[in-house]
């Protein structure tokens, strides 16, 4: 459990302190500095009296936000308790092995097996609601900008319930698995709520191509609008919240990192501790369905007289 070693008022405020903090880092023994830099942990109050003062907000989210959708995430907090689990909740990498469904060499050798996994998937996403963390972060969004500030999202998942929720500035860093493309002419398109008829899926717009998720798969690259969308708002935000994610997989878990050489204020909420965890100026531990809607509230509810 991270823990502050130091007054953080102090380690925050001292000009001296504050100085050398900016000014060294990326330095090889910037590590040791710090290292006696511990996030304060669960510290709800001054996580929303920096959201309040925000001026320029970015949001990152994993799989973790939809959890409570009832969407599997792919690793995680299941490593204590995986075994207690019932199959259909463990995390997909537990169950599945990305390279032989998340690359397009898995596409290309078995497309009929990867269609079909991603069909289970989107069907899924399709069924399921957004939660109060999703709409939280909706509400956030408009309390931020209705003040002339402004709010990004960036999201991991692929499953649009940020959009079904309300959000509205929302960057997809992996695509999303509601709609599907053709191999041939990269056409994009919507489907039925219904599961394909064959497998894998014949595109209707090359005779000989197929449909595949409109998903990034390992070995592929982010969508270049999508990742120069999110490069400006970390550039110029003030405030980041990383939620729900396990902050291992790049280039969207180095956003995270870049925010920080902005001398942008970090917040952490996640179900567990993560490789971001240490590095935050705040980590909340929880579940995002409860903190995120008592975060809005606390920063941006008038207070009742
Ligand atoms: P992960 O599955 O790696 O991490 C989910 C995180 O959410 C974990 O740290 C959990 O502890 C946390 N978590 C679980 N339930 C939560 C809850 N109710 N509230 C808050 N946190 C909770 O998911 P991502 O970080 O999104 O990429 O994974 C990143 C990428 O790896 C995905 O986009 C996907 C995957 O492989 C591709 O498929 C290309």
């Amino acid at each position: 459990m991270p823990r502050c070693l130091l007054p953080r008022s102090l380690l925050l405020f001292h000009p001296l302190l504050a100085f050398l903090r900016v000014f060294f880092r990326g330095a090889p023994w910037h590590s040791v500095f710090t290292s006696l830099y511990d996030p304060a942990v669960n510290d709800l109050s001054l996580a929303a009296s920096r959201l309040r003062q925000a001026r320029s907000v970015v949001a990152i989210t994993g799989a973790g936000i939809s959890a409570e959708s009832g969407l599997r995430t792919f690793r995680g907090s299941t490593a204590a308790s995986a075994a207690e689990l019932p199959r259909d909740m463990q995390a997909l990498w537990a169950e599945f092995d990305p390279q032989t469904l998340a690359t397009p060499e898995a596409f290309e050798a078995d497309p009929e097996k990867v269609s079909r996994w991603y069909d289970w998937r989107r069907l899924g996403c399709l069924a399921a609601e957004p939660n109060p963390g999703h709409l939280a972060l909706a509400a956030i969004e408009r309390s931020v900008t209705a003040s002339g500030g402004s709010f990004t999202l960036l999201t991991q998942n692929v499953d649009r319930l940020h959009h079904r929720a309300g959000s509205t500035n929302v960057v997809e860093l992996h695509g999303n698995i509601i709609q599907w493309r053709c191999t041939s002419t990269h056409r994009v398109i919507d489907l039925p709520p219904e599961p394909f008829a064959t497998f894998p899926p014949p595109s209707p717009f090359a005779k000989g191509a197929l449909l595949r998720p409109h998903v990034v798969w390992f070995g592929e690259m982010l969508p270049p609008q999508a990742l120069e969308a999110a490069a400006a708002a970390v550039q110029s935000c003030d405030l980041f919240l990383s939620i729900g994610t396990s902050a291992v997989v790049y280039p969207a878990a180095g956003f995270l990192h870049a925010a920080r050489q902005n001398n942008a204020f970090t917040i952490e909420i996640n179900a567990e501790p993560t490789a971001a965890s240490r590095i935050v100026d705040i980590c909340i531990q929880g579940s995002s369905g409860d903190i995120l809607p008592s975060l809005a509230n606390a920063a941006f509810s008038p207070p009742s007289s």
